[in-house]
């Protein structure tokens, strides 16, 4: 029987933590506060957008929120970043994503301020990742690497195999696995033998967007399995990347979708909303 890593409980304990950090510093008269921009109507963002704005709630962090019609200009919304970034009362600003056509997603994510930058995006932030320099990291690997340490398993000297090369998750989970001294190999969609490079790590992570793709076949015995996926399937439950019945007796170790990764990547944001306060 696998170890079932218990992302709610995890994110749980974490929040916890946060929220009696920000009341010592309530104490002392500061705050933290997250700006929260959603533009447009998309039901997933706004379930989002609903989400982080509880935890901070919970947290004790003050939101703000700007919800903005679909047909807002790229430029109205570099205005608003602008005054953001300016406000002294304002620690973190966050931009939900997917942004409507027409307006140039870099082009945004550039104009928040770095030191304000709570989703890790910003290309200083992501720079810093590289060359093991603080700053604000992207959640959900973050999350992941939260998982693993709470859950008393050990990543230095581990071959760690992470299977999806996003900027999101891919790209930051290679860097904190390296970080933590994992061996690392990053796989993606133009990767020649998967199941020969998957089959031979300690820890494999994956995130590429394909409910189920990941079955036992493509994972060593006694491998610690992360999943980064989640899916609506066609009779309305919630899968991941990862076939979990065919993976859960090989592997020694997995996360549960839902209950896994998912709510640690809003437990992330706010310990980076907490930490923006002295960024
Ligand atoms: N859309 C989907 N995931 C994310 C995230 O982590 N941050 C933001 N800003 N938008 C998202």
């Amino acid at each position: 029987m696998a170890q079932i890593i218990d992302g709610k409980a995890i994110s749980q304990a974490v929040k916890d933590e946060i929220k009696s950090r920000t009341a010592e510093l309530s104490a002392k008269g500061t705050e933290a506060c997250l700006a929260v921009i959603l533009v447009g109507e998309d039901p997933a963002s706004q379930v989002y957008v609903k989400n982080k704005k509880k935890a901070c709630e919970y947290c004790g962090i003050k939101s703000l929120s700007y919800e903005l019609p679909a047909d807002t200009t790229e430029e109205k919304l570099l205005e608003l970043i602008a005054e953001l970034n300016e406000r002294s009362d304002v620690n973190g600003i966050l931009v939900q994503l997917p942004l409507p056509k027409g307006i140039d997603e870099d082009r945004v994510l550039d104009a928040i301020s770095p030191d304000k930058d709570v989703d890790g995006f910003h290309p200083v932030n992501v720079g810093k990742l590289s060359i093991g320099k603080k700053g604000f990291v992207s959640c959900t690997p973050a999350g992941v690497i939260q998982l693993l340490k709470r859950s008393g398993i050990e990543i230095s000297g581990k071959e760690c195999v992470v299977v999806g090369r996003s900027n999101i998750v891919g790209k930051p989970m290679s860097m904190l696995l390296l970080q933590e001294n994992g061996t690392v190999t990053v796989c993606h969609s133009r990767t020649k033998d998967l199941k020969e490079v998957t089959k031979r790590a300690d820890i494999l992570v994956v995130a590429i967007g394909k409910p189920k793709f990941i079955d036992a076949s493509y994972v060593k015995e006694g491998a610690v399995v992360i999943d980064v996926g989640i899916h609506r399937q066609d009779d309305g439950k919630l899968c991941g990347d990862v076939d979990y019945a065919s993976v859960e007796p090989v592997a020694s170790a997995i996360t549960p979708v839902p209950g896994g990764v998912g709510p640690m990547t809003i437990a992330m944001l706010m310990y980076n909303c907490l930490a923006s306060v002295d960024a």
